[in-house]
């Protein structure tokens, strides 16, 4: 008994200092009129830390295993994709040093895909009260702490691509300028940014799809009220895409004069062109977390644990050479599976079996050990430890 009163208070001891920690950072008021990529880091994500810790600790060749070491210390986003994760998030905004940022990837509409006949759209109220809703109350709470939010990944392609389905065009643009434009009204507070996903140059870089996709865009932030947090777009989230390799990983495919963007610094570029033209916000983030090896998909949208990749350029904020990019950011956690390569599994995806996938990979949000050391062998630029 009393062994668990001391267990007891010392939880609430340590619960109140880092409480009081957090009390020390003065409340903050982000303009996202500026780039608070400049001014700011991101945090480390607590849970890909320990998965990354757990790693080193099993890898025998020492240069791996200080480069391991040297990617606990990155930060990372924290994915929302299942409310489940709601429960998560206490420990993701804990203890935040103030100059840092809390990254959060908001994936809560497309538990679908609008080409297939099983898709069933998030419906409003679900989204209202099981993500949105209790996400905003938690960044209220946290008004000292800085949060950039990656508004749901996946959704705008697959509605911008499959537009002559109409369960794509019809149901899914529905519900995602419904939801979507709830999102962005709900979020809106001061300690917040925001960057609404548009896929990657190899989705909405198309001829057809960059009129479109920024079309889209507008209508939903419009459709929000233009919320004043909203500072732009998010590309090549959780992706393979090349910042800026030229002439491009697809260049020499026979389609490629169809394709503006071969890049995502091209894609960056045409899209905030076009974003800039109906007055919507058209600064960029771009994920680099996965992308340093490429010429390794056999199709642009080939998504799943790609084979032979590498951990990509580092974050910065000072080194994209492109005003409209705030900064490359790590949203995805290598070494986390996108998916399972077997089969016989119930969420079996038949991207995540194709030919330059990774095999064998585990669930989707499961720890890949061999892929998270291959990514660091692969790195570019390569991981430098002393
Ligand atoms: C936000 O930044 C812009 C651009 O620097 C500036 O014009 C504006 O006055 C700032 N807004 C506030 C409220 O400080
Ligand atoms: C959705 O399914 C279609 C048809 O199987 C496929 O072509 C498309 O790539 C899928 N989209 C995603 C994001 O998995
Ligand atoms: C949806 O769009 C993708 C990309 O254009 C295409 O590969 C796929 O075949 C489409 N799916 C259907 C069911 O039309």
């Amino acid at each position: 008994m009393k062994i668990v009163v001391t267990i007891a208070a010392l939880l609430v001891s340590s619960g109140g200092s880092l409480a009081l920690a957090n009390q020390a950072c003065p409340p903050v008021s982000v303009n996202a009129s500026t780039n608070i990529w400049k001014n700011y880091v991101l945090n480390p994500n607590p849970f890909y830390r320990d998965h990354v810790l757990a790693a080193a600790e099993v890898i025998k060749d020492p240069t791996l295993k200080k480069q391991a070491l040297k990617i606990a210390d990155m930060g990372t986003f924290f994915w929302l994709d299942d409310n489940m994760a709601l429960s998560k998030l206490r420990a993701v905004t804990d203890d935040v040093p103030c100059q840092n940022i809390v990254g959060i990837v908001l994936q809560g509409l497309t538990s679908g895909n609008c080409t297939l006949p099983s898709f069933r759209p998030v419906e409003f109220d679900t989204y209202q009260k099981a993500y949105v809703d209790p996400l905003a109350s938690i960044l209220r709470a946290k008004p000292t702490t800085v949060f950039a939010i990656i508004v749901e990944p996946d959704t705008l392609p697959a509605i911008i691509m499959n537009s002559t389905l109409s369960s794509c065009s019809g149901l899914a643009s529905t519900y995602y300028r419904k939801n979507v434009a709830y999102a962005l009204m709900a979020l809106n507070l001061p300690n917040v940014v925001m960057y609404l996903d548009a896929g990657h140059g190899g989705t909405l870089g198309w001829e057809l799809n960059l009129k479109p996709a920024a079309a889209e865009l507008a209508a939903v932030y419009t459709a929000a009220g233009s919320p004043s947090q909203v500072r732009g777009i998010a590309v090549n989230i959780g992706g393979w895409n090349s910042w800026d390799a030229s002439p491009g990983e697809f260049a020499t495919t026979y389609e490629s004069p169809r394709n503006y963007a071969q890049n995502e610094r091209d894609f960056v570029k045409r899209l905030g062109n076009l974003l800039s033209k109906t007055g919507t916000p058209n600064h960029a983030i771009a994920d680099t977390s996965r992308n340093g090896v490429y010429g390794l998909r056999r199709e642009w949208t080939d998504w799943c644990n790609v084979n032979g990749a590498g951990f990509g350029r580092r974050p910065t904020a000072d080194g994209t050479g492109l005003e409209l990019a705030d900064a490359l950011v790590w949203a995805k956690g290598g070494g986390i599976s996108d998916g399972t390569s077997n089969p016989a599994s119930a969420n079996y995806n038949p991207y995540c079996g194709k030919q330059d996938s990774f095999k064998p990979s585990p669930e989707k949000g499961e720890w890949n050990q061999a892929y998270f050391e291959m990514l660091l062998e692969n790195a570019h630029p390569p991981i430098a430890v002393d």
